[in-house]
């Protein structure tokens, strides 16, 4: 504060100093403008700098500016979309195919999706479900005999059979070979054609059969 004030310290120094020196009679005469001023020792901006600026300065006149209009508020909208973008699918790397065995074990569970919903990219070929019930209750009066209970009597039905596995086969292949006998007013085959898709030895693949074959095999009564 000291050093910075010195040179208004020192001017005042010096006014006094010249008031006394000059004679009470003629004022003391306006300094000459030649007069020196000391060097202004320019002040540092410190923290205190706002505060060592003793010179008051012109308040700014403040106009408020009067709104000419209300301004408008950009308003949200109710419901903000948010678009979600799906999760890219990652491409899975192609992992390596196992070898198919070449004769796959039957599987009743495989049996069971193609009896109920048909043959994959064959839309074409007829749903054993759509002629044949699994449950004892026939809803509808469907083309086929109920199929509850059949692997108990697959293995008597045609005497001509060695097994059930093989009646079940040939029921699906040669449809003909063995016909159901009529149920009252039921009818299964008409002049020893069965009502049976005809051909689904050619529509099939050998593990399809398999995998029906094992699927029927699980239809006991309960
Ligand atoms: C268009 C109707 C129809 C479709 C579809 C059909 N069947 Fe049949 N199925 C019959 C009729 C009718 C019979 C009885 C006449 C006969 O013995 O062929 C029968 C009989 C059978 C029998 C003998 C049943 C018994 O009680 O001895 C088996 C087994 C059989 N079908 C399996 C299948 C399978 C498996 C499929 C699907 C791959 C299938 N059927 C699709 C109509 C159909």
């Amino acid at each position: 504060m000291i050093v910075k004030h010195a040179p208004t310290a020192l001017c005042t120094l010096l006014l006094a100093t010249l008031a006394a020196c000059g004679t009470p009679a003629t004022p003391a005469a306006p300094f000459p403008p030649t007069l020196v001023l000391p060097t202004r020792v320019p002040i540092q901006p410190t923290a205190d700098s706002r505060v060592a600026v003793t010179t008051p300065r012109a308040a700014p006149t403040v106009v408020a500016a009067v709104p000419t209009r209300t301004p408008t508020r950009a308003r949200p909208s109710p419901t903000p979309t948010i678009t979600l973008i799906p999760p890219t699918s990652t491409p899975v790397p192609p992992t390596e195919t196992p070898t198919p065995s070449p004769t796959p074990q039957p599987d009743p569970a495989r049996g069971a999706i193609l009896f109920a919903n048909g043959f994959p990219g064959r839309p074409n070929v007829p749903t054993c479900a759509s002629c044949h019930y699994v449950e004892p209750v026939e809803v509808n009066d469907l083309v086929g005999p109920v199929m509850y209970g059949l692997a108990d009597r697959a293995a008597r039905r045609d005497p001509n059979e060695v097994s059930a596995v093989s009646y079940l086969r040939n029921s699906i292949t040669q449809p003909n070979k063995y016909l159901v006998p009529n149920e009252g007013d039921k009818v299964y085959a008409v002049g020893g054609v069965s009502l049976m898709h005809q051909t689904y030895a050619q529509d099939l693949t050998p593990e399809e059969i398999n995998d029906l074959v094992a699927y029927m095999l699980t239809l006991r009564a309960r």
